[in-house]
């Protein structure tokens, strides 16, 4: 079976988990809290039209009587845990940059390519020449392979646009997607990804592209309700922490609530601004210093990490993850997935890296790309952990212990991904 199965009605009884992962309690999770996956043993999860309708232990739910009319789906000894959250995705362009990926290993830095007018605006160039069928049918794909590897909502950026008609054509296409297949996409309007090619090494060029952002296409993204957040790209060789700012005022000025990519492959001092802004996610910090860290640590700002990044472009400084979750930081996972820094769909995946290369332990790791990963995109309300009331949104994965979800890397064990009740993916013959 692949994406979209339809299948099981809405009124379902899932039994038979070796570990029911509820991840309910505190949100967002810090400090030791971080661990808590809330573990039912022998759990079983009861739905009602696609919202969970209570979850405990088998016996307490089997004796609910609408638990005997359900329809009854035994996971014969899996594990079961909410659907991921990715919380930062590049979900639409129109190609791989496998020849760049070709040139990094051979030595090029991702800052040297980007240089020389590669990176992101080789993708610019291919997005504003794909037609959006195009660039839908591959984001259909990819949506997927999201789902089956237990995603079941993600933030997805625009970016590889930066032009006022491309820039629009992406965020409609993040409102299309949602209404055409299962998995949710949260919008964030990403126009100050780099400076366009037609506004670089021009008197006053950068200046120019920041007045086109801040007083036309941020304006017209929040009138047409196109995006709920607004992202820049702080960096080397992209926007300057004062550019930034502007950016990320005008956008809150209009409802575009902020969020950064910061710390990436500098220190620009993006994380303070941005945690001064009230920034609902502060993203990458593989560059942080320690007043970055504190400031993470006292603020409601979720750090989050993307391993995957620095895994693909063989770059050896993670973020420092331990101690970010040492000073209080509510930390998240994603993925990243983008053709140029991190091209995969799977959580599972990251979740490896996350304990391999940022020490952070399974359970850590789970916590944060579910529970807080639903607080960084403002939805923790409704998803990211099972309690009654939430949405059924719901992986299971093919293994008896949840540290296996990550201690298996490169296959993938996700068995079935259900949203608001419904399989999305369930894998055949097994
Ligand atoms: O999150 N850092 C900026 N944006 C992306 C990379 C985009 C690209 O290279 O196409 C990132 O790593
Ligand atoms: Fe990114």
């Amino acid at each position: 079976m692949g994406h979209n199965t339809g299948g099981l009605p809405s009124n379902l009884l899932i039994t038979g988990a070796s570990q029911l992962l509820t991840l309910r309690g505190r949100v967002p999770r810090h400090g030791k809290a971080l661990s808590d996956l809330g573990i039912v043993k022998n759990g079983a999860v009861l739905i009602r039209d696609g919202v969970i309708a209570a979850v405990g232990t088998r016996a307490e739910i089997e004796l609910l009587p609408e638990a005997r009319a359900a329809e009854k789906l035994d996971v014969g000894g899996r594990v079961v845990l909410p659907g991921f959250v990715d919380s930062h995705t590049h979900l639409i362009h129109a190609a791989s940059r496998a020849e760049e990926y070709e040139l990094k290993i051979a030595g090029a830095s991702y800052e040297e390519i980007a240089r020389k007018g590669g990176g992101i605006l080789t993708s610019v160039k291919k997005l504003r020449a794909a037609t959006a069928e195009v660039l839908k049918k591959r984001a259909h794909a990819a949506l997927g392979e999201f789902a089956a590897h237990g995603t079941t909502t993600l933030e997805a950026k625009s970016g590889y646009g930066l032009d006022v008609a491309s820039e629009l054509k992406i965020l409609r296409l993040h409102r299309e997607l949602n209404r055409e297949q299962p998995l949710e996409i949260v919008s964030t309007f990403l126009g100050a990804h780099v400076v366009p090619a037609e506004y670089r090494n021009k008197p006053g060029g950068a200046e120019r592209y920041v007045a086109l952002l801040t007083e036309r296409l941020i304006p017209e993204v929040a009138a047409e309700k196109l995006a709920e957040f607004c992202d820049v790209f702080c960096d080397r060789g992209a926007f300057s922490r004062k550019e930034s700012k502007k950016i990320l005022q005008a956008g809150k000025k209009n409802g575009l609530l902020p969020r950064i990519h910061a710390e990436q492959l500098t220190r620009t001092g993006a994380t303070q601004m941005a945690v001064q802004l009230g920034a609902a996610s502060c993203d990458h910090l593989e560059q942080v210093n320690k007043a970055d860290i504190q400031a993470l640590g006292k603020s409601k700002t979720v750090a989050t990490l993307l391993p995957g990044c620095d895994f693909h472009l063989g770059l050896k400084k993670y973020a420092p993850a331990r101690e970010l979750i040492g000073a209080g930081a509510t930390v998240a996972l994603a993925t990243d997935y983008n053709p140029g820094t991190s091209p995969t769909m799977s959580m599972p995946m990251i979740l490896s890296l996350a304990c391999t290369q940022l020490r952070m332990t399974p359970a850590e790791a789970i916590a944060a790309a579910t529970i807080n990963a639903a607080c960084s995109v403002l939805r923790d309300h409704k998803i990211g952990s099972l309690d009654a009331g939430k949405q059924a949104d719901i992986a299971i994965f093919d293994v008896v212990d949840y540290r296996e979800i990550p201690y298996y890397f490169g296959v993938n064990k996700c068995w079935m991904t259900l949203k608001k009740g419904r399989p999305v993916f369930h894998k055949a013959h097994t």
